[in-house]
C-alpha cells in the first residue's frame, strides 16, 4: 500500500488514537445532526454529544502525536528502523497531501468546537440541565418552580447571573455535585441557605428595581375550619410594601425600607437557617443614626455574639421561597376548597384530606396508594350514608389530593414544608416575627413591633366570602376560633404547624 501519510505515524498508538478520534467526531457529527433536525431531540443527547464525547476525542488526538513521538525517539535511538527516516519536505506530494489534509481537519474540528462549546454553554445554562439532568435530586425544586410565580425565569438567572466570573463557580461547584449524584452522597434535602448563591442584589435586581415603589398589595386568604361544615373564613389584608427613599417619589417606609439600599441591617444567627436572631443592627444612612436591638427571649454573651458570623439583610431573608415553594397541607387543602377541585359538600373532608396528607409515607407510589384508601375509609364504610353523587365527588377529592402530593411533598429527597422555613409571613414559620415579636429592644427602649396592623392592615375577616366591614384604617384581629388572647402572646406557628 502506498503510504501518503509521514512514517513516524505509521505505529499501533498513534494509529489507535487517530481511529478512537475519528469514531468520537463522527458521533458528535452525526448527534449535532440529529439534534438540529429532529424538533424533539432526547434530553440527554446533549450531555453525550458535549460532555462526554469530547474526552475520547481529545484522549485520541494527544495519542497521535505521542505515538509519533514514540517512535521519532527509537529511531533516533537506533532501534530498528523499522519506518523510513523522517524529514519535512513540501516539495514531497505526499507530505504536501498529508499537511493539506492534516490541516483541514484541525480547521474543521476547530470549527464543531467552538460551536460544540457554545452549544455546551447554552444547553448548561437551560432549565432542562439544571432541572431534569439530575433526576431525582432536583425533583422538588423543578416542580415547585414550575407551580411558581418564576417558571418563566431560567434557573441560572437566579442561581448564576451575569458575567464569567461567576460562570465559572457555578461550573466548579456543579462539577462537585455531578460527582456528589454519580457517587450517590448528596445530601437530602439539600441544605440551604446556598453557600455560594450570587448576592440577591446582583440577581433579583435584574428585574426587580429595589428602588421601585410597589404601594399596598391587596391579599385575600380563604380559610374553612376543620368542621363538619367546613366552615369558610376569609381574611382580606392589605400589605404595605411601600418602597424606598431613593425612588423617584421620594422617602416612602413600609415593609421595602429593609431593602432600601440606605438603610443597612445587620444580624448574628447562631442557627443555619438563620431562624433565631439574637442582636441586629440597623444604620440609616439618611438620619445618620444607628441603633442595635437584642432580644430580651433569646440572649447571647457579648463574647458569643463577637464570634458569630454577620449578614446583611437582603431580599432572601424574606423571600427564600420566591421559585421553590412547598405549601403546607393546610395551605392546599384550602386552596383546593376554594377552587372547588375538592368539594365543601363532603362533611368534615379538610381534617380528613389534611390528615391524608400528613400520614408520612415513605415514597410517592406508596402516597398514591393510600390517599385513595384514607378518603374511602372515612367515607365508604359499611355504614356511610353517601349518595352516589358524593361518591363521585371523594374520588375526585382523591384524584386532586395525590396531585398536590407530587406537587409539594417528596419523600425521597425528604423535601416538603417542614425541609425548609419560609419566611415571608409568619403563619406557619417564624419568618417576620424572627425579629418582630415585640421582645427586640434597643439600649433606648425601642421595640420592633408585632402589631398587628403595622405591616398589613386587616380589611375584612369573617364568614363570608363577600366583607362584611371593610376597614382602611385596620380592624382587631379576631381569631377564627375561640382561643382567647392566645394569639397575642403565642407564635401562631407554635399552633399552625402546618398540617
Ligand atoms: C426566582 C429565582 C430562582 C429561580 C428562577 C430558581 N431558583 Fe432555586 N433557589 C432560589 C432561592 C432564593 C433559593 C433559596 C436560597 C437560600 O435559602 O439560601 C433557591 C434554592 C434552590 C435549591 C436548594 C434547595 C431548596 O429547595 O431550597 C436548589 C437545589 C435549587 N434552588 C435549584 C433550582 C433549579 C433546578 C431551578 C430551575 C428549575 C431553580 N432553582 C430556579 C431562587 C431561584
Ligand atoms: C429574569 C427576571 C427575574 C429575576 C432574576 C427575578 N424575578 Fe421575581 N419576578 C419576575 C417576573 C417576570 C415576575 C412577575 C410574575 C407574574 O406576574 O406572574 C416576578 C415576580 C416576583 C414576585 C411577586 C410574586 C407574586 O406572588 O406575585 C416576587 C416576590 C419576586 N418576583 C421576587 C424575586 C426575588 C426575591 C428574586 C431573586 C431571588 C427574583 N424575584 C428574581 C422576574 C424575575
Ligand atoms: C423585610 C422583608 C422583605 C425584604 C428584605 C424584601 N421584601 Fe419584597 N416583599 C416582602 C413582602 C412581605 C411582600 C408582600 C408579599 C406578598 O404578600 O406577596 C413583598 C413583595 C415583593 C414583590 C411583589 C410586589 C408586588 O407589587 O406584588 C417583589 C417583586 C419583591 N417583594 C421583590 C423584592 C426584592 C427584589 C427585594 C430585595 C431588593 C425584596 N423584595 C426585599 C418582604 C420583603
Ligand atoms: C432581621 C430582623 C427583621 C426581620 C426578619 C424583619 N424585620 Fe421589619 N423591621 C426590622 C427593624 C429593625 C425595623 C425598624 C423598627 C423601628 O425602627 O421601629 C423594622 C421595621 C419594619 C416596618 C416599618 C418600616 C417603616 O419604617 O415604615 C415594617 C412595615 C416591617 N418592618 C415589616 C416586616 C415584614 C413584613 C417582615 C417579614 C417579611 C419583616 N419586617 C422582617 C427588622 C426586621
Ligand atoms: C412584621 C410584619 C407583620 C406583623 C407585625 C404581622 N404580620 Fe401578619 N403577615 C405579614 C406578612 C408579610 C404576611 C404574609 C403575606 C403573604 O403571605 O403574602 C402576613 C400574613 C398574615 C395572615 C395570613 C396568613 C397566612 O399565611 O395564611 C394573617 C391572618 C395575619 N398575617 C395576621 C396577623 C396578626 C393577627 C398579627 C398580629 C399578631 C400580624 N399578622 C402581625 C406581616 C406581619
Ligand atoms: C393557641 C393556639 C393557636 C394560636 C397561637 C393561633 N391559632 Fe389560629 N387556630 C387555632 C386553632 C385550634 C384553630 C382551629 C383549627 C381548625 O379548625 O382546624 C385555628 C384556626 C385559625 C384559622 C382558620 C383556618 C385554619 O387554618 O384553621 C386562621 C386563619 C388562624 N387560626 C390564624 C391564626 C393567626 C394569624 C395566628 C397568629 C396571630 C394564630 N392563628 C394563632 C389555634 C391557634
Amino acid at each position: 500500500m502506498k503510504r501518503r501519510l509521514p512514517d513516524v505515524l505509521y505505529n499501533p498508538l498513534s494509529i489507535a488514537g487517530a481511529a478512537l478520534a475519528a469514531t468520537s467526531f463522527l458521533t458528535i457529527v452525526f448527534l449535532t445532526f440529529v439534534e438540529l433536525f429532529q424538533k424533539a431531540a432526547p434530553a440527554y443527547i446533549g450531555i453525550i454529544s458535549y460532555v462526554f464525547l469530547p474526552i475520547p476525542l481529545i484522549i485520541g488526538l494527544i495519542l497521535i502525536p505521542l505515538g509519533a513521538w514514540r517512535e521519532k525517539r527509537r529511531l533516533a535511538r537506533g532501534m530498528p528502523a523499522s519506518r523510513l527516516q523522517f524529514t519535512v519536505d513540501l516539495n514531497s506530494s505526499r507530505q504536501r497531501s498529508a499537511l493539506i489534509l492534516f490541516a483541514t481537519f484541525s480547521i474543521i474540528l476547530l470549527l464543531f468546537t467552538a460551536y460544540g462549546s457554545y452549544r455546551t454553554f447554552e444547553w448548561t445554562e437551560s432549565v432542562e440541565f439544571c432541572g431534569t439532568t439530575c433526576h431525582s435530586v432536583m425533583e422538588p425544586e423543578h416542580t415547585a418552580y414550575q407551580n411558581s410565580p418564576h417558571a418563566r425565569v431560567k434557573c441560572v438567572d437566579c442561581h448564576v447571573g451575569s458575567g464569567a466570573g461567576w460562570y465559572v463557580r457555578s461550573k466548579l461547584s456543579g462539577a462537585y455535585q455531578v460527582y456528589a449524584v454519580l457517587a450517590n452522597v448528596y445530601p437530602r434535602p439539600i441544605p440551604t441557605p446556598i453557600k455560594n448563591l450570587r448576592p440577591a442584589r446582583e440577581t433579583c435586581e435584574q428585574c426587580h428595581w429595589p428602588s421601585h415603589f410597589s404601594g399596598h398589595k391587596e391579599v385575600i386568604n380563604t380559610y374553612f375550619k376543620s368542621d363538619e361544615q367546613n366552615t369558610r373564613w376569609t381574611i382580606g389584608l392589605l400589605m404595605k410594601i411601600g418602597g424606598s427613599s431613593s425612588g423617584e417619589q421620594g422617602p416612602h417606609a413600609g415593609i421595602h425600607w429593609h431593602a432600601d439600599p440606605e438603610v443597612e441591617i445587620t444580624f448574628v444567627s447562631p442557627d443555619t437557617l438563620r431562624q433565631t436572631i439574637p442582636w441586629l443592627r440597623v444604620k440609616d444612612s439618611r438620619t445618620g443614626v444607628t441603633t442595635e436591638y437584642r432580644s430580651t427571649e433569646n440572649t447571647v454573651s457579648d463574647e458569643d455574639l463577637r464570634a458569630l458570623p454577620t449578614s446583611r439583610m437582603d431580599c432572601i431573608d424574606c423571600h427564600n421561597r420566591p421559585s421553590h415553594i412547598y405549601r403546607p397541607p393546610s395551605r392546599i387543602v384550602d386552596n383546593s376548597l376554594t377552587g372547588g377541585r375538592i368539594s365543601t359538600k363532603l362533611p368534615g373532608v379538610r381534617a380528613v384530606a389534611i390528615g391524608a396528607l400528613t400520614a408520612g409515607y415513605t415514597s410517592t407510589v406508596a402516597a398514591m396508594d393510600s390517599i385513595p384508601l384514607a378518603l374511602a375509609a372515612h367515607y365508604q364504610g359499611p355504614d356511610s350514608a353517601l349518595s352516589p353523587e358524593n361518591r363521585e365527588l371523594v374520588s375526585r377529592a382523591s384524584a386532586e389530593l395525590q396531585d398536590q402530593y407530587r406537587r409539594n411533598i417528596f419523600p425521597r429527597m425528604n423535601v416538603s414544608w417542614k425541609a425548609y422555613p419560609n419566611n415571608i409571613g409568619h403563619m406557619t414559620d417564624l419568618g417576620c416575627f424572627r425579629c418582630h415579636d415585640d421582645k427586640h429592644v434597643s439600649a433606648e427602649g425601642k421595640v420592633i413591633s408585632k402589631d398587628c396592623n403595622s405591616c398589613h392592615t386587616i380589611m375584612y375577616q369573617g364568614t363570608g366570602p363577600r366583607p362584611e366591614v371593610l376597614s382602611a384604617t385596620g380592624l382587631e384581629f379576631r381569631h377564627p376560633e375561640d382561643i382567647g388572647d392566645a394569639w397575642r402572646e403565642t407564635h401562631c406557628r407554635d399552633c399552625h404547624t402546618g398540617g
